[in-house]
């Protein structure tokens, strides 16, 4: 639903905040959705995929239909001899300790079960000296329009994110709590772009916006005037439609960094 944005900041930290990835690399897309971090690695490096020692991604997800979505990118793409893909949750990760030299959970804390345990998780999982990355976001328009569209028709009163997470400081905290040795916070762009408000709101309004107790013939009704509210306040957040119709908007994500000791 939220198109390259999160490949995007990927890309991004992949790039600028990273070390080099090496042949023997023991990559974690801990949350991979439908593979961002894994297809961003692979652009980034596609030596991995032929270099020796063997690097291999463990790609996982609490979600099977996400799992067997990837599972057919990998097939088509050849790269099952690299990626291995399997539900896990990252609470609870079947990764033997100290082995993965970099850990990715892109867009993933926020929404997690227990977010501490996760970074336990991922302490536990990382070899001594490696990597793990965490991203938040701190500018998300269409979440806050949620919100407000929500509060409007539904009278709600707690957000899709809670607004801790908008602060890097919030994962720095989380991370040093668990145990990391060396940890920094830097922001990257990013952003989305669909084909028109219509086509955006009947998307996100259908991902989004059913009301707690689920949808009802009276909301089918007054599908497309809640959707035009929500434009509303789209529009109101910053999203832009240009001269061509489609919608964009500005993202930005929290991009934390931090290191297993040695
Ligand atoms: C916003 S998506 C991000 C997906 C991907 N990392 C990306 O950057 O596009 C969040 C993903 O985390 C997964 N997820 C949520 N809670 C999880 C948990 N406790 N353990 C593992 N995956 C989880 C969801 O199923 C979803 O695929």
């Amino acid at each position: 639903m939220i198109g390259d944005s999160t490949i995007t900041v990927a890309r991004q930290y992949l790039r600028d905040n990273v070390p080099p990835i090496a042949a023997g690399a023991i990559i974690h897309d801990n949350g991979c959705g439908t593979g961002a971090v894994t297809r961003a690695v692979l652009e980034t490096y596609p030596e991995l995929l032929w270099s020796s020692p063997k690097a291999t991604i463990y790609a996982t997800d609490i979600d099977p239909a996400c799992i067997a979505d990837l599972e057919k990118r990998v097939t088509s793409r050849g790269w099952n001899s690299m990626v291995k893909t399997k539900v896990m949750p990252a609470e609870d990760l079947s990764l033997p300790p100290s082995t993965v030299t970099h850990s990715f959970a892109n867009s993933l804390i926020f929404g997690a079960r227990d977010p501490p345990k996760v970074a336990a998780e991922t302490l536990r999982s990382l070899a001594p000296g490696g990597v793990a990355v965490m991203t938040t976001w701190a500018t998300l328009p269409h979440a806050k329009a949620l919100d407000r569209t929500r509060a409007r028709l539904y009278g709600e009163d707690h957000p899709h994110i809670k607004p801790e997470w908008y602060e890097a400081s919030h994962v720095e905290k989380l991370l040093k709590d668990a145990g990391f040795a060396k940890i920094t916070a830097s922001k990257v762009e990013s952003g989305m772009e669909h084909e028109s408000m219509d086509a955006w709101t009947q998307l996100a309004w259908s991902w989004m916006g059913q009301p707690q107790g689920g949808w009802t013939e009276q909301n089918e009704r007054d599908w497309d005037a809640h959707r035009s509210l929500y434009a509303d306040e789209c529009l109101k957040e910053g999203f832009q439609v240009g001269e061509d119709g489609h919608v964009r908007v500005h993202m930005v994500a929290n991009v934390v960094v931090a290191w297993k000791g040695e």
